[in-house]
């Protein structure tokens, strides 16, 4: 017994520690354009300085994960042209000033390079690597909404505080 759940721990912890996460079934993935992926800062809200993925879906097996800011200025990638630059493979041209970034490695002919992350295919779905919790649902907008109710439930809260006080005062008068 004791054995069963020594092998239940350890097992769940190579699990917990695998930084590879799932993303979803490549069938849906595959019919979409350049898919978002946000740091998910309901489960950690010092993610919100780590800047979004954009995941390119080119063919069943070939999938590219890089960050979304251009590391020259900050430029969108996700809304970069792709192009095939034979020997080097695919490159995404920044929207901004045209620099080039290949999607396998993020070099740039430039000299700069920006982050890649690792995908994988099994059994039917796509797994990206990546050290942060990333989620397909820009939590960041989500996290946004719970505070702005939150704060309007604080605020209502101390209108009825306020009222009772003043009823209050009123029956003492
Ligand atoms: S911001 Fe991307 S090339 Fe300048």
């Amino acid at each position: 017994m004791e054995f069963t759940n020594d092998l239940i721990s350890a097992v769940n912890g190579i699990v917990t520690d695998s930084k590879w996460q799932k993303v979803g079934p490549i069938d849906e993935l595959l019919g979409k354009d350049n898919i978002l992926l946000y740091p998910d800062i309901t489960q950690d809200e010092e993610q919100t300085q780590i800047d979004n993925i954009v995941l390119f879906c080119i063919g069943p097996n070939e999938f590219y994960a890089i960050d979304c800011a251009c590391p020259h200025e900050g430029g969108p990638l996700e809304l970069g042209d792709i192009e095939d630059t034979g020997n080097e493979g695919l490159a995404i041209i920044c929207p901004w000033h045209s620099y080039d970034f290949n999607l396998k490695d993020g070099t740039s002919s430039t000299g700069l390079k920006t982050n890649v992350y690792e995908t994988r295919t099994a059994n039917g779905d796509l797994y990206i690597k990546c050290d942060h919790v990333v989620s397909l649902t820009n939590t960041k907008d989500q996290v946004k909404i719970k505070k702005a109710q939150e704060n309007e439930e604080e605020e209502e809260t101390i209108q009825k505080l306020e009222q009772l006080q003043i009823k209050d005062e009123k029956e003492y008068v």
